[in-house]
């Protein structure tokens, strides 16, 4: 079993209702993972994704171990074929392979680059490591998808949703820096597969992949969309159709005090790092409205739910 993307989810309210129950008591399968070692490969910084999969693998009884590309790693080749006579100096065939000796599961965080749509779609990396590496992937952030995180966020909206079919909206908010889809396009996919008022809002132009979206609600309106809400989830993506660019910083996207108020008295959710007064408002973060910190924290119980179900798939 491998954890890609939220498709590999058979049933969603089963498996938010399975991380509850390990929330309750983290400590309980201790054992399931004596012996067994977790690898986590970043090609990208972390902070949440690294220590709540890591704590979720030590609540397993697991042993970790964490590498970063970016700076430890030697600079991988992934094209089948390669003349290897430039900067690469080991292909993704031995890499993958020979990280699986060491590792029961490997866990691999690789962003979307943001220069080249369809290698970005095709998740080189992601693909590399499923196609050569002979043990379970988890998926700690890919180009196109981040499903530790969209799981984590239903784990949220469920302990705290007061009405069976809430209205959610995740608005678009203006960033500095270009930043992949993979947030945003995991969150409406897991959504897709909730029973909510589902409304996306962004301005024109901005639109995600339609082979994500699909017929869910668009709203170019944040006003409108906000009417009613009882959950926003904020998050930057920069322009797909402009693949990777900063086509719009308006200042006027920015969620604030004053945008709240035409919601539900809605919860606030983002997935962190957040950039605080460009994306949100001091004000609205730092609420009693804000459910950022337990989203954070329902990142271990998402990560120790797929380790869990890996581990025991492999029994
Ligand atoms: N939300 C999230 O994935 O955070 P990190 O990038 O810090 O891991």
């Amino acid at each position: 079993m491998n954890y890609i993307s939220i498709q590999n989810i058979d049933s969603l309210s089963e498996w938010v209702k399975a991380a509850l129950k390990i929330k309750s008591k983290p400590l309980k399968n201790k054992k399931l993972g004596k012996n067994k070692t977790l690898g986590m490969l970043f090609f990208n910084p972390s902070l949440r994704t690294r220590l709540s999969t890591q704590k979720a693998a030590l609540n397993l009884g697991m042993n970790v171990m964490v590498m970063n590309f970016t700076n430890e790693g030697w600079t991988l080749e992934f094209e089948d074929g390669a003349i290897m006579n430039q900067g690469a100096s080991e292909h993704i065939k031995e890499a993958a392979e020979v990280v699986s000796q060491y590792c029961d599961i490997i866990a691999v965080r690789a962003f979307a680059g943001l220069v080249d749509k369809e290698k970005d779609n095709a998740e080189t990396v992601l693909a590399g490591f499923l196609k050569f590496a002979t043990v379970p992937i988890v998926n700690m952030e890919g180009c196109t998808g981040h499903p530790l995180q969209a799981l984590a966020d239903a784990i949220t909206m469920q302990e705290h949703k007061t009405k069976h079919r809430p209205k959610v909206v995740l608005s678009w908010a203006p960033h500095p820096k270009a930043l992949p889809q993979a947030v945003a396009n995991s969150f409406v996919e897991m959504m897709q597969l909730q029973d909510a008022e589902f409304v996306i809002t962004h301005p024109e132009g901005y639109e995600l992949n339609p082979e994500i979206t699909k017929n869910s609600t668009i709203e170019y309106d944040q006003n409108k969309a906000f009417e009613n809400a009882d959950f926003i989830y904020t998050k930057n993506w920069s322009n797909y159709g402009d693949y990777g660019k900063i086509t719009n910083s308006d200042p006027n996207w920015t969620v604030t005090a004053e945008k709240m108020k035409l919601t539900n008295n809605a919860k606030f959710m983002h997935c962190l790092p957040v950039r605080r007064n460009v994306i949100v408002s001091d004000e609205v973060l730092d609420s009693e409205n804000s459910i950022v910190i337990e989203q954070a924290n329902n990142r271990t119980y998402a990560a120790q739910l797929v380790l869990q179900k890996i581990l025991k798939n492999g029994e």
